[in-house]
């Protein structure tokens, strides 16, 4: 049917004369290859899918602001916390980790949390999960204990085997998987989980002082977990369950909002603390360095295109502005590394002028070229540095703050092992009727393992943890606490 007004046209702006029937040699074809519309259509068809993420590949994203509503200058010089009541526009996504794009929302696992920043002095990330801590605390541990939650290479099956084998050998996973197996590793819906940036980040203020810092996001919405049964149930009925109950919230009006509070450590108290405060496997303790309040977020806008702003965001936790720098954390630095490389690789080089990704302030250097460059490419502008046509230039202002170090360079275990401590102190504060759910879980979970010598390994880590967290577990499996416990 043909509109004047509103002309199909082909992706070379040309109006389509017949979208539904290809030119053929008669009415029976065969087909021509002179279609050049068919073989475009067909073409561009093929290439709609950029790779998922390697891991947090399902995922649902919302636009919201940020507003600051603590005066905490004296720690940080970062612009967008500068002046009490200033907003910052933000996008966020939330994800699962193991599951690939399509898997079901309602599934035990962490969930991603990931908060990119567009603040006055470029985009800042936060790219944390719904838990305080993480399962392994050096980079180069990462890529095994991922391959342990994805699809076994020949079956193409989840591997209970290889999950229980990796952690039993991996004890500092130990505070992670009790947090996982709780009440809090399959929450209601999105708005009703914490955010955490789980690393320890430094903060630098205008004199160049320093403190380490953690941040926590609260909901308002309070927090809300689902039972293992009506999450299973929830998986078969409505795989998106998590991803349509945040686009209908904000649809409605009904904005979901997080408190932002960090936590603050002197630079010197590093060196004296009773465990290594930059291993991701420990929570600082609450009394120690209480909660501050920094500001608050809210989520009011769904994204108007799911593949241009939530399949092409790309977070890193590299992605820094003055006043926030990184910390020596085993695991973070790798991330350091991780993350744009995944972006170049799954988006490409210019990922970060993208709309999506790209700073509201405009980005000044002296990159140029590249697949997909779809600005002006610095037009006519000075294209190398040093110049003498007053290019952009450095602002020594904002160089990362310096940080002493010593040592030899060598493979280095942390020299902090206590594994059980945080761990226990997490199954003591749960009570009775979440301590049973908690044994339900774990056991169902390792049920499928074949290998008795795994089970009782870890076994070992839950009874070191506290006596009756491995007593129960044993008790369900079946088994006994090994003697060399
Ligand atoms: C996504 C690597 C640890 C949170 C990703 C991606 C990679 C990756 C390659 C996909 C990025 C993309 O394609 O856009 C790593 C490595 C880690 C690590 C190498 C350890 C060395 C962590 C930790 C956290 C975390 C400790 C949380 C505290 C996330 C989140 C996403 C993500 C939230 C999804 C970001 C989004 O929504 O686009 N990670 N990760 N990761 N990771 Fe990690």
């Amino acid at each position: 049917m043909s509109n004047e007004k509103n002309k199909l046209t082909t992706s070379w702006g040309a109006p389509v004369g017949d979208n539904q029937n290809s030119i053929t040699a008669g009415s029976r074809g065969p087909t021509l290859i002179q279609d050049v519309h068919l073989l475009e259509k067909l073409a561009h068809f093929n290439r709609e899918r950029v790779p998922e993420r390697v891991v947090h590949a399902k995922g649902a994203g919302a636009h919201g602001y940020f507003e600051a509503t603590n005066d905490l200058t004296k720690y940080t010089k970062a612009k967008f916390l500068s002046e009490v009541g200033k907003r910052t526009p933000l996008f966020i996504r939330f994800s699962t980790v193991a599951g690939e794009n399509g898997s079901a929302d309602t599934v035990r696992d962490p969930r991603g949390f990931a908060v990119k920043f567009y603040t006055e002095e470029g985009n800042y990330d936060i790219v944390g999960n719904n838990t305080p801590i993480f399962f392994i605390r050096d980079a180069i541990k990462f890529p095994d204990f991922i391959h342990t939650q994805k699809r076994h290479p020949q079956t193409h099956l989840k591997n209970p085997n290889a999950v229980w084998d990796f952690w039993s050998l991996s004890p500092e996973s130990l505070h992670q998987v009790t947090y996982l197996m709780g009440d809090r590793g399959i929450p209601a819906t999105f708005r009703h989980m914490h955010g955490f940036g789980s690393h320890t980040f430094k903060w630098t203020n205008a004199d160049g002082d320093g403190v380490w810092i953690k941040y926590h996001f609260k909901t308002e919405q309070g927090v809300q977990n689902l039972t293992e049964d009506v999450a299973a149930q929830i998986a078969g009925e409505n795989p998106d369950y998590h991803t349509e109950d945040l686009f209908n919230a904000i649809e409605k009006g009904d904005f979901p909002a997080w408190k932002l509070y960090v936590q603050i450590m002197p630079l010197e108290d590093a060196d004296t603390y009773r465990f290594d405060p930059f291993d991701v496997t420990k929570t600082w303790s609450q009394k120690d360095y209480p909660l501050i309040e920094v500001g608050r977020m809210v989520l009011d806008r769904n994204p108007e295109n799911y593949f241009a702003e939530v399949e092409q965001a790309t977070f890193s936790p590299g992605t820094l502005v003055p006043g926030v720098d990184v910390s020596p954390d085993k695991m973070l630095q790798g991330r350091l590394f991780a993350y744009h490389d995944a972006h170049r690789y799954r988006v490409g080089a210019n990922h970060q002028a993208l709309p999506i990704n790209r700073p509201r302030n405009s980005v000044k250097n002296y990159q140029r070229d590249g697949q997909m460059r779809f600005d002006n490419n610095g037009g006519g502008s000075v294209y190398y540095e040093p110049n003498s046509h007053s290019g952009p230039t450095e602002s020594p202002q904002n160089k990362q703050a310096a940080y002493p170090v010593s040592g030899s360079a060598d493979s280095v275990a942390y020299d902090h092992n206590d594994h059980y401590t945080q761990a226990g102190d997490l199954y003591r504060l749960m009570d009775q009727e979440e301590r049973t759910r908690l044994i339900k879980t774990i056991v169902g979970a390792m049920k499928p393992v074949e290998n008795d010598e795994i089970k009782l390994r870890q076994i070992g880590h839950f009874y070191k943890a506290d006596p009756e967290y491995g007593k129960r577990v044993a008790d369900g499996l079946g088994l006994t606490i090994p003697q060399e416990v």
